[in-house]
C-alpha cells in the first residue's frame, strides 16, 4: 500500500495514514477491522514473576558455581559405533526399483524422515530419490533438500549402504507430486501405518515395486518402528543422521561466523568482567575463546495458542489465542480442557522467556553469560524478551551477529534460519530449550551422541514452582538445582518405544 515516509516527513506521513481511512473506508476495511486487536494483544505481555526476578537480577554467583556449570560433560563410556556389521559391502547389483517420499513438518521432523527413507530403501533395495520437502503451513518454506543439505556429500557417504539419484530418470518423469496430488495412482502406498515394520514395507511395497518399478510413499513422517529393527538398519538410521545429513555450504560458513562472534566477542573482552574468559587459550589469535549457551525458544503464536496456557497478556491475549484455536483447529485441542494451574502442574505449558531466564539465573548463569538465542517468532515479540534481556544482558541472536547482506540467502526462510540455529547449536558449550519439541529432540540426541551438554528443563517441576507466588528466591534457586542435577546431558539409553533420534544409545553407540 507503500504510504512512503520522505526524509523528516514523519508528521506529515503520520497524518496521511490516519486520514487515508477515512478517504478510502472500504480500501482499508480489512486493516482498521484487524488493528485494534493487534495493538492491544501486543502491548500487554509483562513480568509474572516480578519478586523472582528482582533477586534474579541481583544474584550473585561463586566462582566454583561458574566452573562447574561450563566445564564439559565427563566421559560417561559411551561413544558413537556405527560401523556397518553387515558381511558384504557390495550394493545388490539390480535395485528393486525406484523409492519416492513426501516429507511434512519443519526441518527437524524432515530430517527424521530423510534417515528412515534412507533405511527404508536398504530394506527394500530400493534406489532412494532424493526426498521431497513438503511446504509445511506454518512454516511456509519451499527450500527442497539440495537447498538445505549438501546432496552430494549426503550421496558419497552412504554410497556403501545404498544408491540415491537426484532426480528420477526420463522414464520415470510422471511421478511427480502434482500426479499424486491430483487422483488416485497406483504407484502410491498412502497407507503406511505410524511405526511400521521392516515386514510391513516388504509386503506392501516390494510388489509396487516389481510391478511399476517406482513406489512414492506419502504420508511417510513417523513411519518405521524403532523397535524390533535389524542392527544394520539402526547404524544406518544413524549413520544418516550423524554423517551423512551436512548442511550446505552457505548455511555452514554464516553459522562458523555467528560462533566466532560468539566466542570472540570485539572489543567486549576488556570491557567485562574477566570471569567471561572462562575458555582455553586459542592459539591462532592468541586470545582466549567464550564459551556461549544456545537457548531455543520456540515461542509462537500457533505454539502459545496450541498449549492452551495462560502467558500473562491478560484478557486480549487469552481471546486472541482462543480464537486463534478455534480458527486453526475448530476449538479442537486436549489441552483446553484443562485449567491452567492443572497443565502447569503438569509441566504441560511452554517456558515463556521470563521463565526460562528465571531457570538459567537459578542455575547459575551470571550476567556475563553470552547467550545466543535461536528462534523464529517470539509471540508478543521484544516485550516477551525484554524481562530475558534484562537477566542476560549479552543476549545475541542472528540479526545482532550478521549484517543484512550476510543473512540475504536465509532470509524469511524457516527451514534455512533452523538449520542455522542447529549448525550454532551444536557448536555450543550447552544448549538449552525452552520446549520440548522436535527442535529440543534433535540436539538432545546429537548432542547425546557426541556427549555434549544440554539441559532438560524438568517442565512439571519449574511449573508447580511458578505457581507458587510467594516462594522465595533462594528456596526457587535450591529447588531448580536439586531439580536439574541429573538433566545436563547424562545419558540416558533409550526405551522401548521411543526415538532414536533423541535418544542413540544403546543402539547407536557402544559402551566400553
Ligand atoms: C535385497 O538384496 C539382498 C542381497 O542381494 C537379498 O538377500 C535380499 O533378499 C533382497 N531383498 C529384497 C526385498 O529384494
Ligand atoms: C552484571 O552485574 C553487575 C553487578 O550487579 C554489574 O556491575 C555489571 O555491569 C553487570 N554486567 C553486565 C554485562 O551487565
Ligand atoms: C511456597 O514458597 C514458600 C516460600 O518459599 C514456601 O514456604 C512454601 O512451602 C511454598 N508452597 C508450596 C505449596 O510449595
Amino acid at each position: 500500500m507503500g504510504h512512503r515516509r520522505g526524509v523528516g516527513g514523519g508528521v506529515v506521513a503520520g497524518l496521511f495514514v490516519l486520514l487515508l481511512p477515512v478517504l478510502f473506508p472500504t480500501l482499508f476495511a480489512p486493516f482498521s477491522h484487524a488493528s485494534p486487536s493487534i495493538f492491544s494483544e501486543y502491548n500487554t505481555p509483562r513480568t509474572r514473576h516480578s519478586r523472582l526476578i528482582k533477586s534474579a537480577v541481583q544474584r550473585q554467583t561463586s566462582d566454583k558455581q561458574q566452573s562447574e556449570l561450563w566445564s564439559p560433560l565427563p566421559n560417561q563410556g559411551w561413544k558413537p559405533c556405527i560401523e556397518s556389521t553387515s558381511t558384504s559391502e557390495i550394493l545388490p547389483e539390480n535395485t528393486l526399483g525406484y523409492l519416492q517420499v513426501f516429507l511434512d513438518g519443519g526441518l527437524n521432523q524432515q530430517r527424521m524422515g530423510i534417515c528412515d527413507a534412507v533405511a527404508v530403501a536398504k530394506i527394500l533395495n530400493a534406489t532412494l530419490v532424493i526426498p521431497y520437502l513438503e511446504v509445511n503451513p506454518v512454516w511456509k518454506d519451499s527450500s527442497s533438500f539440495m537447498d538445505i543439505f549438501d546432496v552430494d556429500h549426503f550421496i558419497d557417504a552412504l554410497k556403501g549402504d545404498i544408491s540415491i539419484v537426484k532426480e528420477l530418470p526420463e522414464d520415470f518423469s510422471w511421478s511427480t507430486r502434482e500426479y499424486y496430488a491430483t487422483a488416485i495412482r497406483a504407484t502410491r502406498i498412502k497407507t503406511a501405518p505410524v511405526h511400521a515394520s521392516a515386514n510391513w514395507y516388504l509386503d506392501s511395497v516390494v510388489p509396487v515395486l516389481e510391478s511399476y518399478g517406482i513406489a512414492a510413499i506419502a504420508p511417510f513422517s513417523h513411519r518405521l518402528d524403532f523397535d524390533n529393527m535389524p542392527k544394520d538398519i539402526q547404524h544406518l538410521r544413524c549413520k544418516v543422521n550423524f554423517q551423512a545429513l551436512r548442511f550446505v555450504s552457505h548455511i555452514r560458513s554464516l553459522g562458523d561466523a555467528l560462533v566466532s562472534r560468539l566466542r570472540y566477542a570485539p572489543g567486549q573482552n576488556e570491557a567485562i568482567d574477566s570471569k567471561f574468559l572462562r575458555g582455553i587459550a586459542d592459539a591462532k589469535e592468541n586470545k582466549a575463546a567464550g564459551k556461549f549457551v544456545v537457548l531455543h525458544l520456540r515461542f509462537d503464536k500457533d505454539m502459545a495458542a496450541h498449549s492452551a496456557c495462560d502467558f500473562g497478556g491478560g484478557k486480549a491475549e487469552k481471546l486472541a489465542l482462543a480464537k486463534y484455536r478455534q480458527v486453526i483447529w475448530q476449538g479442537r485441542v486436549l489441552n483446553s480442557q484443562f485449567t491452567d494451574e492443572e497443565l502447569r502442574n503438569q509441566g504441560r505449558c511452554p517456558l515463556t522467556p521470563e521463565e526460562i531466564g528465571l531457570l538459567l539465573a537459578a542455575m547459575g548463569f551470571d550476567n556475563n553469560t553470552r547467550l545466543y538465542l535461536a528462534s523464529h517468532k517470539v509471540y508478543g515479540g521484544e516485550a516477551r524478551i525484554s524481562t530475558l534481556r534484562e537477566l542476560f544482558p549479552l543476549m545475541e541472536d542472528k540479526k545482532s551477529l550478521a549484517s543484512g547482506e550476510e543473512r540475504a540467502n536465509i532470509k524469511g526462510k524457516a527451514s534455512l534460519l533452523a538449520a542455522v540455529d542447529y549448525y550454532v547449536g551444536m557448536q555450543s558449550d550447552i544448549f538449552v530449550s525452552a520446549s520440548p519439541g522436535n527442535m529440543h529432540n534433535a540436539m538432545v540426541g546429537h548432542r547425546t551422541y557426541l556427549n555434549m551438554k544440554t539441559i532438560r528443563p524438568n517442565m512439571a517441576l519449574l511449573g508447580q514452582l511458578f505457581l507458587n507466588k510467594s516462594i522465595s528466591w533462594t528456596d526457587f534457586q535450591d529447588a531448580v538445582m536439586e531439580g536439574h542435577k541429573n538433566r545436563q546431558g547424562q545419558l540416558k539409553t533409550r526405551k522401548p518405544g521411543q526415538s532414536i533420534y533423541t535418544y542413540p544409545a544403546p543402539d547407536c553407540m557402544c559402551y566400553s
